[in-house]
């Protein structure tokens, strides 16, 4: 119960350095059977080979989100994430990453051209910074560019109060209850869900009317429902894939990003790698999605920043039917954890696990299978991976260019995990502006 109370507050403290090893262990809190698996032929077993017997969500995560996303893709099962999920995968999907690169693009050098604003030195919240970034970045990709500044800060700020007011340990699923217990809804919670459906459901309807953005994400849903009507998204349904969509899509690009300020700082050496390949690269004119391929160091960094600091620091899967994993007999309606953050770090499957050495991605270098796994992986791996992987190394490429970011000297890093991992309180930084590529500057 201890360790269940500690973890509510800091999920990273919990872990002892035998945790840190390809290793199955079990434990139980309140009699509910919870086994972590840190090997990556034990976890091939239950996301690929078991993936029907492991698919369903913790209690905690769907009751934590089912108020706001219904029966989206991120908390579904069964026979509607069956159905939901090549639609949503195709609309996220690799190919039509590039279609959203202008959005990319633009929004970035925005952010650049605000900072352009700012006096050389200024400080700012990294972490705010980013995910103002990406959020604008989605909220334009799904919903198409006619949100409106008043809108799209109305959906960001409703989810982000959403999230910090919804707890993300379910008590009542450790009480007996197997689905958990539904999450209390408070006055100031229904204000923010309520905010957030009215702003999705105008942007559906306009779009149906015909007067929605002709290259957004909801357009694609309808359109694929369209020529699909055995699908049967309704609005509710349209609204609950657009919801999944823009969260699943944000949080997690930000964190990365952040967490790559920070790991940049300390490391000299990397950052002039990176910008010496952006210089090289795309010399003086502002990077693009095209030169992304290219950027073969700007993407290792990122990598090895999502195995350093996994923005998903744990995959959470409720069992169910019994099954054997490894040694170990799993029981129906326990927890299943899968920790990325204990994975990446485990020493014989990374040499100097702790320390930030992004080579370990460049020149066709990749971990063992299943040892890196940021994304997820089998039949439930995240859909948005090309969008969100372009995305960081477009952002990343962008601002260094123009950029180097320093971490506060007094400020002292601590991860915390709440739906994603980050540093608390964000990120103090001071923004040092780079002379113009043209003059050479390192
Ligand atoms: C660096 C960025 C990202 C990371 C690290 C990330 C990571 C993940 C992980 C680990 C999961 C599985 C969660 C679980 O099994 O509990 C997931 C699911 C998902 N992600 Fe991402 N994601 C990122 C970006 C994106 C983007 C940009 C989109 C959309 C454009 C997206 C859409 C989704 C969706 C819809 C799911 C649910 C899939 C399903 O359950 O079938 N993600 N993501």
């Amino acid at each position: 119960m201890r360790l269940l109370l500690q973890a509510r507050t800091d999920f990273l403290s919990i872990w002892r350095a035998s945790d840190y090893t390809e290793t199955i262990s079990q434990t139980r809190i309140l009699g509910r059977q919870i086994i972590v698996v840190n090997s990556p032929d034990l976890i091939r077993q239950v996301v690929v080979k078991r993936h029907e017997n492991f698919e369903r969500k913790s209690p905690q995560m769907r009751r934590a989100l089912e108020f706001l996303l219904g029966d989206g893709l991120f908390i579904s099962d069964g026979d509607t994430w069956k159905q939901r999920r090549p639609l949503v995968a195709d609309i996220v999907h690799a190919k039509r990453v590039p279609s959203f690169g202008p959005v990319m693009e633009n929004t970035t050098s925005e952010l650049v051209e605000r900072w352009n604003r700012m006096p050389d030195g200024a400080e700012v919240n990294a972490l705010h910074e980013m995910a103002g970034l990406t959020a604008e970045i989605i909220a334009r990709s799904v919903f198409g560019n006619q949100l409106g500044d008043g809108s799209a800060a109305a959906v960001t700020e409703g989810f982000t109060s959403y999230q910090s007011l919804v707890d993300s340990i379910n008590i009542g699923y450790f009480l007996g209850f197997d689905d958990g217990l539904p999450v209390l809804r408070t006055p100031s919670l229904r204000r923010s869900v309520k905010r957030i459906h009215a702003t999705i459901d105008k942007v559906v309807e306009d779009h149906l009317a015909g007067r929605g953005d002709h290259n957004s994400m909801v357009e694609l849903l309808i359109r694929r429902q369209q020529r699909n009507p055995e699908l049967k998204l309704d609005l509710v349904a349209l609204r609950n894939e657009a919801a999944t969509i823009f969260m699943a899509g944000h949080e997690t690009t930000a964190a990365t990003l952040t967490w790559t300020w920070y790991l940049l700082s300390k490391a000299g050496w990397v950052e002039k790698a990176v910008h010496d390949e952006i210089a090289r690269v795309c010399g003086d004119r502002t990077p693009t999605i095209d030169d992304v391929p290219q950027l073969e160091w700007c993407r290792a960094v990122i990598e090895e920043t999502l195995r350093l600091y996994p923005p998903v620091p744990i995959l959470a899967r409720q069992t169910r039917e019994a099954d054997m994993i490894g040694d170990v007999a799993a029981e129906p309606g326990s927890l299943v954890l899968i920790v990325p953050w204990l994975l990446h770090r485990t020493e014989s499957l990374f040499q100097d696990p702790h320390h930030f050495h992004p080579e370990r991605f460049t020149e066709g270098r990749r971990p063992t299978p299943y040892s890196f796994i940021p994304f997820a992986s089998g039949p439930r791996v995240c859909p948005g991976l090309h969008f969100g992987l372009t995305e960081a190394i477009l952002c990343l490429a962008i601002i260094a260019q123009r950029y180097r970011v320093r971490v506060s000297q007094r400020h002292a890093v601590e991860p915390i995990c709440r739906l994603t991992l980050r540093p608390k309180n964000g990120l103090p930084v001071t923004l040092h502006k780079r002379e113009a590529p043209s003059h050479g500057a390192g």
